[in-house]
């Protein structure tokens, strides 16, 4: 489990933020940073150095190996606390919530600016990076795989997918992005596996649904990781996020992707609503999809 650093911003110091800088500089040569190089990634002296990686240690912001040679690295905290403040310079965020949700790969939280706002950090690679860890002696730098750099890309990723897809589709707007951060606006609703729905909206709700996927694939994108649990529901309509995995259209997988997103969707409205869903043709609902004519689930009822 992450911790939350946010509590931790009020303590920290302009020169701290150096200091963890100058390590994430490092770590782009090598997983662990050499005490002698800091100086130099991050402009401040050595005493200053030292002085800095132990308030840097205390607060879990940073880790230190000693064997083979004195080195240090980011800790996720360290990472989010870079984040965070760099959010916090932007003026993209004035304060700091509480938890909205712990994904498979990510921590999110709910923000505070002109309006509550929801912040993303991706955690992508980090528990891969575990696995590796584990199972093989991780010393040659020749094989540094950075969870910095996979965490980064999955939220670049999801933040230029939002912006292309926003606000045709219904996604959360994007506001702004930095690291493995995300900031976008703070979803109404419930997710759809905890939504229970009356028995006449069933079929208009599954409806909604298809018919964003349908708009996101004209806009060119499969999300390919569609559930329950990656929509919410609302008295508005409905909101698909949680998109850094999606495919352009135009990739050889894409339309396995978008079948299997459907399976997906249709077999969880199918398995909690019997009685409202009726038994559907995917792939001719996919068809239906690619060629930009998807109008209602009904329309391919078996
Ligand atoms: N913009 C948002 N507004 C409100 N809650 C959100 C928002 N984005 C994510 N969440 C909550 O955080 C959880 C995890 O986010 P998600 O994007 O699905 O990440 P993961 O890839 O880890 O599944 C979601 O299930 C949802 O409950
Ligand atoms: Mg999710």
């Amino acid at each position: 489990m992450v911790q939350n650093v946010a509590p931790l911003m009020p303590d920290l110091e302009a020169e701290d933020f150096y200091l963890l800088s100058g390590v994430e500089q490092g770590m782009r040569f090598s997983e662990w940073v050499q005490r002698e190089k800091i100086p130099k990634f991050s402009r401040l002296t050595i005493e200053n150095v030292d002085y800095r990686l132990d308030r840097c240690l205390d607060r879990g912001l940073l880790e230190r190996k000693t064997i083979q040679y004195e080195g240090y690295k980011l800790t996720f905290e360290g990472y989010d606390a870079l984040a965070l403040h760099t959010f916090a310079e932007r003026d993209t965020i004035q304060g700091f919530g509480s938890s909205l949700g712990v994904g498979k790969e990510s921590d999110v939280f709910e923000v505070q600016s002109y309006k509550p706002l929801a912040l993303k950090y991706h955690r992508e690679g980090f528990t891969n990076f575990r696995e590796v860890m584990k199972e093989r002696d991780y010393t040659s730098d020749r094989d540094h795989v950075s969870w910095l750099y996979t965490a980064r890309k999955a939220a670049e990723r999801e933040y230029e997918r939002l912006e292309s897809l926003f606000p045709d589709v219904s996604v959360p707007r994007p506001i702004d992005q930095n690291r493995h951060a995300i900031v976008m606006e703070k979803m109404e609703g419930v997710e759809l596996s905890r939504a229970k729905l009356e028995s006449e909206q069933v079929v208009g709700v599954l409806d909604l649904v298809v018919r964003e996927m349908a708009t996101a694939y004209r806009e060119g994108y499969v999300h390919a990781d569609m559930s329950e649990y990656n929509v919410f529901v609302s008295e508005s309509g409905v909101t698909v996020f949680d998109w850094p995995q999606a495919v352009p259209t135009d990739h050889d997988n894409a339309a396995e992707f978008l079948e299997r997103d459907l399976r997906n969707i249709v077999g969880y409205f199918r398995r909690k609503y019997p009685q409202e869903v009726p038994d559907v043709d995917v792939p001719s609902v996919a068809d239906a999809i690619a060629a930009g004519e998807f109008d209602s689930v009904r329309e391919h009822a078996d």
